[in-house]
């Protein structure tokens, strides 16, 4: 069976003492290690401490070490006792001109240090409009994570984040989102066969809340979701939760 995996993605929100409040709410309704924290690098040290959730860092560069100002490295992320990472979302694509070529550098260097990741992929509004989500989506899986041999895959999960339906309260439908997941597992399974792709987690993110939860999770191939808003508030995070694990 597939992991069915809910991450947060706090984004560049909350200040010290809210994050350190959010994970204790968070760790009175869950000690699931499939729920996982994404939040700002300068709080994963003493999250990281309390053991009961996943937390992950939402970027670092793929070097080892050096001149690399104001980055941080997986070595680093690892001596604070961090192994997940996001890569590849939609934000640091477009905000931070991350690459196709380095989301491909940044893949590698996860899978090599022995992280787990969530690759992020999603179309903007344009691509969908014209009818060319799947093929753009499946492209940037080609150029940046297809090239993982399939022994690593488990420490994969994806992310399908349509870029129209980032905290703009536009949700996918969950034909649209089922559709994609579809597709995107069809994608892996023509790469490296059918017994891989029924093994990977793909979540979907997007203006995913507590109302549209549980019919996103009622799809076939949807394993759980990367919430950023709802993700904020503890009851909200809380009923997506409750809506992921009843439903599977
Ligand atoms: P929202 O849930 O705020 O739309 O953000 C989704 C997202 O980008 C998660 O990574």
């Amino acid at each position: 069976m597939r992991k069915k995996i809910l991450a947060a993605n706090w984004k560049m929100n909350l200040l010290r003492n809210e994050a350190l409040e959010l994970y204790r709410q968070f760790s009175q309704f869950t000690d699931n290690q499939n729920v996982q924290i994404y939040s700002s690098a300068l709080y994963l040290t003493e999250l990281a401490q309390y053991n009961s959730l996943t937390i992950g860092a939402q970027n670092f560069y793929f070097e080892n070490a050096g001149a690399f100002t104001g980055e941080i490295s997986l070595n680093q992320l690892r001596s604070c006792n961090v192994n997940h990472v996001l890569i590849g979302h939609s934000e640091r694509r477009q905000l931070f001109a991350e690459t196709d070529e380095i989301l491909r550098k940044k893949v590698d260097a996860a899978i090599e240090n022995g992280f787990n990741l969530i690759f992020c992929c999603g179309e903007p509004l344009d691509i969908r409009q014209s009818e060319n989500h799947v093929e753009y989506v499946v492209n940037q899986l080609e150029l940046a994570l297809f090239q993982v041999p399939s022994e690593k895959w488990d420490q994969i999960a994806i992310a399908y984040e349509p870029i129209w339906a980032i905290g703009t309260g536009m949700t996918a439908t969950s034909e649209q989102a089922e559709e994609m997941h579809r597709e995107i597992r069809t994608a892996i399974s023509y790469k490296f066969g059918n017994e891989l792709a029924e093994k990977v987690s793909i979540l979907y993110g997007g203006s995913c809340n507590e109302k549209n939860a549980s019919e996103l999770f009622a799809c076939e191939n949807v394993d759980g979701g990367l919430i950023g808003g709802a993700s904020l508030k503890s009851e909200s995070f809380h009923e997506i939760l409750k809506a992921l694990y009843e439903l599977h």
